[in-house]
């Protein structure tokens, strides 16, 4: 007898894979579950990806991604060579993870995170160190001493929404200063601050960014990380290891063309962060507690509704929003910060709910 998995390597049998939030197909429902931008991307980024899809793609893309590798590195005035490039920050992540983490010590995290840091230590075998989030589900980073293999960070945090300080940054490199910090900042376009700048002078500093969110491009699949030359090799070593074109010409084309048109970027990004401060707002107003959000998301609880409820309640009513079944954060909800019109729906059913429901 052969059972379901005994085809599988072993390695996999233990594996917790991450649980992307819903992709549901229902007319009319608003989508504020997966933190993407309420806004298309540039029409000159849809033109230039129907425009590369006119010829060329009988061909190889570019494995060294020299264009957009150039484009990010203009915006962000540091060098195309400190520029890795990968399909999506996950899979950046992950060749980080590779690349860097293996070293037989544990890889400090916070216990309230990305959950993807830890699905990537399942899978390549790292022992996560968790250091807890203090008491107003801040990072604190005087917390990140203990000896490592590496700290993985994100700034803003995810799912909490809360920024660090370039100062915080600055004193985890200084005091890991013999191991790889690595700093998501999948969310710093809508308020946090870049510690881009800080790669001249750290050589164990990688951050990591993705079009996904504040340029609109989660459905194309683009992601970089910024470093110093050895651990831009590095990450070229595994990407060549595993798909030298993890990037296609349409995503190529597509990233440039993002990049070249700033206004877009800008007003798409001043709008999320105009909606997000007006949506706290609204929430607070009909009682609930709102963290400090430097990103496109909102993390809330509602002292008298239990989040379970309300998330089941929004979701009967339309709206999707992001209920973790985990340990400190079970009674909260995240929810992407829509457009006004999304926000307004948002509001009118969490009003409903929780001026009808008996408190938990
Ligand atoms: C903190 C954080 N990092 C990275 C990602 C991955 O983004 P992508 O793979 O779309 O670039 C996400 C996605 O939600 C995220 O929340």
């Amino acid at each position: 007898m052969t059972s379901e998995t005994s085809f599988w390597s072993p390695a996999l049998r233990g594996l917790t894979p991450y649980t992307p939030g819903e992709q549901p197909v229902i007319e009319g429902l608003v989508k504020l579950n997966t933190n993407e931008n309420p806004y298309p991307p540039s029409p000159r980024v849809v033109a230039t990806i129907a425009a590369a899809a006119q010829e060329g793609l009988q061909l190889y893309p570019d494995p060294q991604a020299a264009g957009l590798r150039q484009a990010i590195a203009d915006f962000h005035g540091i060098a195309a060579n400190q520029v890795f490039a990968g399909n999506g920050s996950d899979e950046v992540l992950a060749h980080a993870f590779f690349a860097f983490f293996r070293q037989g010590k544990p890889v400090l995290m916070p216990d309230i995170s990305y959950s993807f840091y830890k699905v990537y230590c399942g899978l390549y075998g790292i022992d996560a160190g968790i250091v807890p989030l203090d008491a107003a589900m801040r990072i604190d980073v005087a917390q990140y001493r203990a000896p490592c293999g590496g700290v993985v960070i994100a700034n803003p945090n995810a799912p909490t929404g809360t920024g660090l300080p370039l100062a915080d940054i600055e004193q985890l490199l200084q005091q890991q200063s013999q191991c790889v910090v690595l700093v998501d900042e999948a969310y710093v376009d809508f308020g946090g601050e870049s510690a881009i700048g800080l790669v001249a002078r750290y050589p164990n500093l990688l951050v990591v960014q993705t079009l996904s969110k504040s340029r609109s491009l989660a459905g194309l699949r683009v992601g970089f990380a910024a470093g110093q030359r050895h651990l831009i090799e590095a990450l070229e070593t595994v990407r060549d290891s595993f798909n030298s074109y993890p990037l296609d010409r349409l995503a190529l084309a597509g990233a440039v063309a993002a990049y070249e048109d700033h206004a877009w970027f800008e007003t798409t990004r001043t709008a999320v962060i105009a909606s997000r401060e007006n949506l706290a707002r609204d929430l607070r107003a009909l009682g609930f507690d709102v963290l400090p959000s430097e990103a496109n998301f909102l993390m809330v609880h509602h002292p008298g509704h239990d989040a379970a409820v309300l998330a089941a309640g929004l979701r009967d009513r339309r709206v999707l929003v992001r209920h973790f079944r985990l340990p400190r954060i079970e009674q909260y909800l995240r929810i992407s910060v829509g457009t006004p019109a999304q926000c307004a729906a948002l509001v009118d059913a969490c009003r409903a709910l929780v001026s009808t429901e008996p408190a938990q």
